[in-house]
C-alpha cells in the first residue's frame, strides 16, 4: 500500500514539474549563465509590454505583425544581413497570396548566370529563390562593417538564448552607459566604430543602431516607432527560425489530450483485468 502511494506521489510530482516547465516560461532554465566582460553595464533581456502573440501554450502568429517585420528586414536589415535559409515562397505563410508572393520576390535582385552565354547577370527574384546574400563574401562583409561580419539572421532567434527577447532587447539597447557604472569602471569606453548596447554581451557592438523612429513607413499604417519595429522584427525573425512554432504547440495539446485519454483507457482495462481477483 505505502509503495503504491509513494509511486502515485512520485508520478504526480513528475507531472507537476513537467506541466510547470511547459506552461510557465522561464520557471526552470537549464542554460548556463554567461558572464560579460563589463558585467555592470550589461542588462538582461527585456520583453515588450504585453509580450508576443505567439508566446504561451495557446500562442498564435500575428500575420500583420510578421508582414511589418518582413518590411523592416527588407528595408533596413537586408542591407547587411542575409536570410539564406528562407525562400520567397515561404512568405506565403505570412498571409500573402500567390500573386503577392510573386510581386514581393520580384522586388529583389538575384545574381544568376545567363543560360545562353554563361555570363553573370542579375534578374528579378522568383518565389523559388532564397533571399540573396548582401555581400559577395566575408572579406567584403568585413570591409563594410569595421572588420565585423553581420551574421545570417535566418536562425538568429534560435542561436541566442531566449532569442526573440534578445533580438527585441538588442534593437532597443542602444543607450548611454549608466553614469554610476561608468564611475566604477572609469577605464571602460566605446572605441570609435563601435556602439554601446546594454543588451549585447560584449557591451560594444559593431552594428550601428539600425532602427530610429520612422525609418520605415509601414504599409498598414502602424506608427513606426523604434519600439514597434523592434517588436515586429523580433517576431519576424522568430518565424524565420521556427515557422512551425504555432503548429508544434497545437500538436503538443493534441498529444496531452490523447495521453489523458489513453491513461483513462489503461486504467479502465486494468480494472477489467483484475476485476475477478479483487472480488475474492
Ligand atoms: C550597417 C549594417 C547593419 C545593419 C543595417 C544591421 N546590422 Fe545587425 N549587425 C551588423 C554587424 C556588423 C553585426 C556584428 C556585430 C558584432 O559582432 O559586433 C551585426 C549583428 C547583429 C546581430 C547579432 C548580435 C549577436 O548577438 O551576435 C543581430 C541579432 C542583428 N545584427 C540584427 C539586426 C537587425 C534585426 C537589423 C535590422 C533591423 C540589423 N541587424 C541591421 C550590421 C548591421
Amino acid at each position: 500500500m505505502t509503495i503504491r502511494l509513494a509511486g502515485i506521489l512520485i508520478g504526480l510530482a513528475f507531472t507537476a514539474v513537467l506541466l510547470l516547465w511547459s506552461l510557465v516560461p522561464g520557471v526552470l532554465n537549464f542554460s548556463l549563465p554567461e558572464e560579460a566582460e563589463y558585467e555592470a553595464f550589461y542588462e538582461p533581456n527585456v520583453a515588450p509590454e504585453g509580450g508576443f502573440s505567439f508566446e504561451g501554450p495557446l500562442g498564435k502568429w500575428d500575420n500583420q505583425q510578421l508582414q511589418r517585420g518582413y518590411q523592416v528586414y527588407k528595408e533596413v536589415c537586408a542591407a547587411c544581413h542575409g536570410l539564406k535559409y528562407v525562400a520567397f515562397r515561404n512568405l506565403g505563410e505570412l498571409g500573402y497570396n500567390e500573386a503577392e508572393v510573386r510581386a514581393l520576390a520580384a522586388e529583389w535582385q538575384i545574381g544568376d548566370i545567363d543560360a545562353k552565354d554563361g555570363s553573370d547577370i542579375e534578374r528579378a527574384g522568383l518565389p523559388t529563390d532564397m533571399f540573396p546574400e548582401p555581400y559577395a563574401n566575408v572579406v567584403e562583409a568585413r570591409a563594410f562593417n569595421n572588420n565585423a561580419v553581420p551574421p545570417d539572421l535566418s536562425l538568429m532567434a534560435k542561436a541566442r538564448p531566449d532569442g526573440t527577447h534578445y533580438i527585441y532587447s538588442l534593437m532597443i539597447g542602444y543607450t548611454e552607459p549608466d553614469p554610476e557604472d561608468q564611475a566604477e569602471s572609469p577605464e571602460f569606453e566605446t572605441p570609435s566604430g563601435l556602439y554601446f548596447n546594454e543588451h549585447f554581451h560584449n557591451i560594444n557592438i559593431a552594428m550601428p543602431p539600425p532602427l530610429t523612429d520612422g525609418v520605415v513607413s509601414y504599409s498598414d499604417g502602424t506608427e513606426a516607432t523604434t519600439e514597434q519595429m523592434a517588436q515586429d522584427i523580433a517576431a519576424f525573425l522568430t518565424w524565420t527560425a521556427e515557422p512551425q512554432l504555432v503548429k508544434r504547440k497545437q500538436m503538443g495539446w493534441f498529444i496531452i489530450i490523447f495521453l489523458i485519454f489513453a491513461t483513462g483507457l489503461a486504467y479502465l482495462s486494468k480494472k477489467q483485468v483484475w476485476a475477478d481477483k479483487k472480488k475474492k
